[in-house]
């Protein structure tokens, strides 16, 4: 356990204005901050700092907690690494030594150097004066011209043809079978025996923000498949939520990002002069790693592949990123299928000017829509006007849509009016599905319908209610924690019909004393989404400030109450189920039912 005076120390040191401004753009609100909920898709924010408790809750998903909550969901930690992450910003050290042994099985300083030691080997080979290692150079700086500084930079490397190079060298230096296999750089044979799982291929480090080597590709020299390897996600490593070559592009940036579809192309676009350019890793982009490349830079261009995959591609990073406010363009490039060969075969300056032309969104689909319909034929013109409404209702300045109401009028020979009311309407039906899955979610989430962390909700939902009641007044104010001490206590464990809110009782209980910030202590015992959950009690009592010590009480009564009824219901106790009976009839009688 880590001693409660760290985790104190942390979090009061710690601003969480400035923590979370790092990631999320925030706004004053009153006595709060508001901004765009990093951990949902949002246009308007719901996402909310209280200074004043120096916490954090989203209204719309429910994440909240504290700076260690938020830390852990954000940069993806678990929770002893997420209090020396802070731990490190605020300028403590964390010498406790249980800290390590409560993370998870493996340690991440350990897998980290573990995986630089595997690029060292790989770039070694790769320089060896061997035929396997002469093809492997020959492909790089030969086949893919790439120069002796890029391989260097990149720290390109190869993997032997061989099921036994890399994982007798890492045994060596000392790292376990487990970590090997963790790690992804080692198979398990049925027989039990390690072997190399990247074997002749050429390799790419992936390597993090920090300079961390966290995972690897691998690419086949000729045309066998598969053309690549990527490492599986491992304890230090995220394929969703990286970005290749980030490191480098981070600092180069601050015009624009290019999000290209490959390792090459990446590594093509910065021999070139281009360090902007980043890649994701093996997957179609997600939520994440939009969210993540919105914080290095507001305008991205869309480098991909010329192709239909590439195009649909392109569709779902330009609908990712635009949900995150980043202003998106499209490279249109032509005479190649890729940024990598078009670099090749035109050069850098061409590229340049490529990109400065990089198209609009709306462009972009004007351009598809016109080069995918016959607009000769009416059926096929009423198409291409539909996808075109569409793509037009989708932009949200009106001024922005009058322009292209304008070109595309003009284009298909129509009036302008009738487009536009066509497009008023469009926007009208996706304001009213908008408004409705809103709804819906709220909806869900008052309901605990799909409570995934309180499955038991939805059974009870009004004893479950209270049951929050109760927990959101003990976590606001330390009198009603003080009463749950006194001899007999006012309300216990067994007063709470639903194992995740008993879960919670005692935990408040047990670990939070006379302060309010004392809550940080919960981070142990609960995930981060139970976390978002707990803090939303709080938050939603908080904002209730009358008549507390009533509804506390009216609380522990109803529970007592509840309790008493589960219990009769249960038993076989002819005399107690005639108790029930006649409770009932009473409160038919007061009109309660
Ligand atoms: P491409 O086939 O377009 O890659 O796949 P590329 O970089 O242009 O390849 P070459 O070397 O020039 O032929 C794009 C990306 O998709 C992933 C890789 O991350 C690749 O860079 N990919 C592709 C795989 O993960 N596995 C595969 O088998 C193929
Ligand atoms: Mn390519």
């Amino acid at each position: 356990m880590i001693p409660k005076e760290v985790i104190e120390e942390v979090v009061a040191r710690t601003d969480i204005v400035q923590l979370i401004s790092g990631y999320v753009t925030l706004k004053r609100a009153g006595s709060n901050m508001v901004g765009l909920c990093p951990f949902h898709s949002e246009r308007t924010p719901s996402f909310t700092v209280f200074t004043g408790s120096n916490s954090f809750y989203c209204f719309g998903c429910g994440a909240g907690g504290d700076a260690i909550n938020f830390v852990r969901r954000t940069e993806n930690l678990d929770y002893p690494d997420a209090v020396e992450f802070l731990a490190k910003r605020v300028g403590i050290t964390v010498i406790d030594t249980d800290v390590h042994e409560t993370r998870s099985r493996f340690d991440r300083k350990r897998m980290l150097e573990m995986n630089r030691e595997a690029a060292r080997f790989f770039h070694e080979e790769l320089l060896k004066d061997n035929p396997e290692a002469a093809t492997a150079r020959e492909y790089l700086l030969g086949k893919r011209a790439l120069s002796r500084a890029t391989v260097n930079h990149f720290g390109l490397g190869y993997a032997p043809n061989s099921f036994d190079a890399l994982t007798p060298h890492l045994r060596a230096l000392g790292y376990t079978e487990d970590e090997l296999v963790a790690g992804a750089l080692s198979g398990r044979a049925k027989t039990g025996k390690l072997y190399d799982y990247f074997r002749g291929r050429v390799m790419f480090p992936i390597i993090d923000v920090s300079g961390n080597v966290i995972a690897f590709g691998g690419r086949v020299l000729d045309d066998s498949k598969p053309k690549y390897l990527n490492s599986s996600d491992t304890p230090v490593f995220k394929k969703t939520r990286n970005l290749f070559a980030l490191n480098f592009a981070r600092s180069e940036c601050a015009e624009r990002l290019i999000l290209c579809e490959g390792y090459m192309d990446v590594i093509a676009l910065h021999a070139a002069g281009f360090p902007q350019a980043v890649a994701t890793l093996g997957t179609a982009i997600t939520p994440d790693q939009a969210r993540i490349m919105s914080r290095y830079s507001k305008r991205v261009v869309i480098s991909y592949d010329m192709d239909e995959a590439g195009r649909k591609a392109a569709d779902k990073a330009m609908r990712l990123l635009e949900e995150v406010g980043v202003e998106v363009t499209l490279l249109k490039i032509s005479g190649a299928k890729d940024p990598d060969e078009f670099i090749r075969n035109s050069g850098a300056d061409a590229f340049r000017r490529v990109l400065d032309a990089s198209q609009s969104k709306f462009d972009y689909t004007l351009d598809r829509v016109l080069s995918k319909y016959d607009l000769i034929d009416p059926q096929e013109k009423i198409k291409a006007l539909g996808e075109l409404r569409e793509a037009i209702a989708g932009f949200p300045s009106s001024s922005e849509r009058e322009v292209y109401i304008g070109v595309v009028a003009d284009k298909f020979s129509i009036p302008k009016k009738s487009l536009r009311e066509d497009i008023d309407r469009s926007i009208n039906r996706h304001r009213r599905e908008y408004k409705k899955k809103e709804n819906d979610t709220l909806r869900q989430s008052i309901t605990g319908y799909q409570d995934r962390v309180n499955p038991e909700f939805s059974r009870t939902p009004g004893i479950a209610r209270t049951e929050e009641t109760v927990l959101g007044l003990l976590l606001c104010d330390p009198t009603y924690r003080a009463a749950l001490h006194r001899d007999p206590p006012v309300l216990t464990e067994d007063d709470f019909l639903t194992a995740f809110s008993r879960r919670v009782f005692c935990a408040v209980r047990d670990k939070i004393g006379d302060d309010d910030w004392e809550i940080s202590a919960l981070n142990e015992d609960f995930t981060p989404e139970e976390i978002g959950r707990i803090y939303g009690m709080r938050n939603r009592r908080m904002q209730l400030t009358d008549n507390g010590d009533k509804v506390f009480s009216d609380c522990v009564a109803a529970l007592r109450e509840a309790v008493a009824d589960q219990k009769i219901k249960s038993s076989d106790d002819p005399m107690a189920a005639l108790q029930q009976i006649l409770k009932n009839k009473r409160k038919e009688d007061k009109g309660e039912v």
